[in-house]
């Protein structure tokens, strides 16, 4: 058995089902899951708890130096902590979700969350989802894998999530919003959404998450066997 510890980059649009498989091959490798994600979620969160507007790119820069955004193990989930207060529900409103894109498009804010990603992943043994982490933040990893699936599969995955959290919104309302992040995340200057030269795409809109899990977890194998 190799001792080596792998990067595993995990990137694709919003809902691709990103999040869910990280969390599983995480537990599978016994290896640290790190919800990029949940930091530009956060500070959008405290943002918008001080009135700022999404854009002031010095005085959101200004905060995020004053902020501590930490993960610890909980069950089911792992949670979320901004300034030590449990935000783990919190950064999942509608509102956040809809104004999130806008500040992780600040340069400043990238530069800074990029960073404390860096640090988290640098012994290895991690397994990191979002938008830019094969193509920026770790252009190294061992396995970079890119999730896609249509629009239509991703709407109705947030409508089952949704539904199950007690919120209603039409299906139609939620494809125009995945549609809005889409283009907001891959059109933004600073590292927008894009497959890595390197990454190995997976469409996972008829696959289950097994499959999905299983297809990663064999390619990680392979890399630990040929270390
Ligand atoms: O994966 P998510 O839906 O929780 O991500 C929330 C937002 O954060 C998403 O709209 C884009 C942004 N994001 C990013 O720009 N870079 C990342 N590495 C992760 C997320």
């Amino acid at each position: 058995m190799s001792e080596k510890k792998l990067q595993v980059a995990i990137d694709g649009p919003a809902s691709a089902g990103k999040s869910t498989v990280a969390k599983l091959i995480a537990k599978q490798f016994g290896y640290i899951y790190c919800d990029t994600g949940a930091m530009y979620r956060s500070i959008t969160l405290k943002v918008i708890q001080a009135g700022i507007a999404l854009d002031d790119e010095p005085k959101i820069v200004a905060l995020l130096n004053d902020t501590a955004i930490d993960f610890k193990p909980g069950q089911p989930h792992q949670l979320v902590f901004l300034d030590h207060q449990d935000v783990t529900n919190e950064i999942r409103s509608e509102r956040v979700t809809n104004s999130v894109s806008t500040v992780a498009a600040l340069p400043g804010v990238r530069k800074n969350l990029v960073d404390q990603q860096r640090a988290i992943a640098k012994n290895g043994g991690v397994v990191m989802d979002g938008r830019d982490i094969g193509t920026t933040v770790l252009v190294d990893a061992d396995v970079k894998i890119f999730l896609v699936a249509s629009v239509s599969e991703r709407a109705q995955r947030r409508f089952k999530d949704n539904a199950e959290k007690g919120i209603h919104t039409p299906l139609k309302e939620l494809e125009a919003e995945i549609e809005t992040r889409d283009y907001k995340d891959s059109h933004r200057k600073v590292s927008p959404l894009v497959k890595a030269a390197d990454a190995i795409e997976i469409n996972t809109t008829k696959m289950s998450i097994q499959d999905v899990v299983d297809e990663i977890s064999k390619l990680m194998k392979n890399k630990l066997n040929n270390n």
